[in-house]
């Protein structure tokens, strides 16, 4: 061999050496990008399992990954819905087993503030859970496996009857999902989308008990302009959805703690102890609308994620310090500036001097 060949193989080895090394910690990055911490549960020991390792390498690459966060330009709240990759519907990712057991003890515990279903809701509960369990043997075949109507959860070793003959179907897709599902139905004398039915494990600052039963106004109550710039646009796009049309949209809030059941808003200022920087969270929520094809109610689901400040990337860091400062005064109070404001201007100032 020529010692010019000698030379090329060399070189070759070396960009081959870090290329992997970037590949891994490309990966590395990744799997802090999507840390969700866990409420602290007051002595409650639960056992941890880890999904099978023959799929890890699987699901590296089938896995959803929330979008990166970005510096908006409009500092109003919007609709800001985009078509559903069907694929991606329900996700199932490395917090599934940690996220599980926080669920499973509130529902054990908490029963009637995450699980509420209204007479009149349990064919659509019933069809909520047979295109879950659809999706998920279809879509997670090394994790879910159908025996006659027993489904099967091989990442928490539990199994459900699924069929007609299931007494709780909504709790039981809340179960075997990450995903929190809300039941919207069209009220025959208001004209208006009501919420009959939900499992809200991970509340974003809101009682289900309160709102259970109400309309999309009522469900957005606090929240800045609903009535007058989204109200009557989402019920529009409401009567317009169809089976094929199914979008998802994503929203951001700051948290002063890492509780992904979160049934109040923050304390108001004055009262709470002070937040610390080093304490705060972006939470941020995965929304899907999908039409139910068979009783005609619309489906809303809501994957939650949760990361301290701290472990974002700089280039995400900077775009979530845009986004905050570029709220509308109402949007800020809103959100709880008055509790965390400070201390997010604190962190601001520790990890970018501005
Ligand atoms: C296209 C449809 C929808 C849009 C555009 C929308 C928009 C919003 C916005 C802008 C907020 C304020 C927080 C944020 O910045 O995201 C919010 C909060 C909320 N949304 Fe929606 N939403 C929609 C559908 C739904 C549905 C179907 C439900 C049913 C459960 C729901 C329940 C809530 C609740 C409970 C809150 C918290 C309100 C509070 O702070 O008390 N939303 N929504």
């Amino acid at each position: 061999m020529t010692f010019l060949g000698l030379a090329f193989i060399l070189i070759c080895l070396v960009a081959g050496l870090s290329r992997s090394k970037n590949v891994c910690e490309k990966i590395e990055q990744w799997k802090n990008r999507t840390v969700s911490r866990l409420p602290h549960l007051p002595s409650d020991p639960v056992t941890s399992s880890s999904p099978a390792k023959e799929t890890q390498e699987e699901e590296k690459h089938l896995q959803y990954a929330l979008p990166t966060l970005q510096s908006k330009t409009s500092s109003r709240t919007s609709m800001g819905l985009k078509r559903l990759e069907k694929s991606n519907w329900l996700t199932i990712d490395t917090h599934y087993t940690s996220e599980h057991q926080v669920r499973n003890y509130l529902l054990r515990t908490s029963h009637p503030n995450v699980i509420q279903c209204l007479p009149g809701s349990e064919a659509a509960c019933h069809e909520v859970l047979s295109i879950a369990v659809d999706f998920f043997i279809t879509r997670f075949p090394n994790h879910f496996t159908m025996e006659g109507e027993t489904i099967t959860n091989h990442i928490a070793n539990e199994s459900f009857l699924v069929g007609p003959d299931c007494p709780n179907p909504l709790e039981i897709a809340a179960r075997l999902a990450m995903e929190d599902f809300n039941v919207l139905m069209k009220n025959a004398e208001t004209g208006k989308y009501h919420l009959q039915a939900s499992a809200t494990l991970f509340p974003a600052g809101w009682k289900l008990q309160e709102r259970i039963g109400t309309t999309m106004a009522n469900l957005h109550g606090p929240v800045p302009s609903w009535k007058e710039k989204m109200g009557g646009a989402v019920n529009r796009y409401f009567d317009h959805l169809s089976a094929k049309t199914a979008m998802e949209r994503t929203n951001l809030f700051i948290q002063s703690n890492p509780d992904l059941f979160s049934d109040a808003p923050e304390i108001p200022a004055g009262h709470e102890k002070r937040t610390m920087p080093q304490e705060l969270q972006v939470r941020r929520e995965r929304q899907t609308f999908t039409r139910l094809e068979k009783t005609g109610a619309v489906l809303f689901t809501v994957r939650t994620y949760m990361q301290p400040l701290d472990d974002l990337e700089d280039e995400e860091a900077v775009a979530l310090i845009h986004q905050v400062r570029g709220w509308e005064e109402e949007i800020k109070v809103y959100k709880g500036w008055d509790v965390w404001g400070q201390a997010f201007e604190k962190w601001c100032e520790k990890r970018f001097r501005r």
